[in-house]
């Protein structure tokens, strides 16, 4: 992540978007810093990328995302069975994932984000945690 973040620049989801040559929606995202990213759901070929941002993580971060719990894998930033992940990915690299896992009483769930620590501050968590709770292919 490189340049200031021009205060007045939101972040920008935009509502194009397309499948990669998986299959898989795929929906593109303007950083605060206007770097590109785009966000969909974890797929399996990820799991190298996934360990890559797992082990990048700070402990700061790690501590946050789990209230404590130490450095794990990037297995543990999935939610486990039924965690809907969603990723942001720039240039092949995960740079955030997001969880989602519906609780038993209805209307409910249980949600965690992570975003790497230099992408911090530039609206990617805000952007991971309106993929996950809309109604988007990329939370299904
Ligand atoms: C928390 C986290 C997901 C936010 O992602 P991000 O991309 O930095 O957040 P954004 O740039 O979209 O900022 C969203 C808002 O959250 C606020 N925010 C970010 N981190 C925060 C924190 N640790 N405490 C309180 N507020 C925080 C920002 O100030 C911003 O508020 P604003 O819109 O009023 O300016 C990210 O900092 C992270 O991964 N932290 C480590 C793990 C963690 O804490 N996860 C959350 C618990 S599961």
């Amino acid at each position: 992540m490189t340049g200031e973040a021009p205060a007045s620049l939101p972040h920008t989801t935009t509502r194009l978007s397309r499948r990669n040559d998986r299959g898989v929606v795929t929906h593109q995202a303007l950083l605060r810093d206007g770097t590109p990213v785009t966000v969909r759901r974890l797929e399996p070929a990820d799991s190298t990328v996934l360990e890559r941002f797992a082990a990048g993580l700070s402990f700061e971060s790690w501590r946050l995302r789990f209230h404590g719990v130490t450095r794990t894998s990037g297995e543990a930033l999935t939610g486990g069975v039924g965690g809907r992940p969603t990723v942001a990915v720039i240039n092949g690299e995960i740079v955030g994932v997001a969880t989602y896992v519906p609780l038993m009483e209805p209307d409910r769930a249980e949600m965690a984000v992570a975003v790497a620590d230099d992408a911090q501050g530039l609206g990617l968590g805000t952007v991971l945690f309106e993929a996950v709770t809309s109604s988007s292919p990329c939370s299904a």
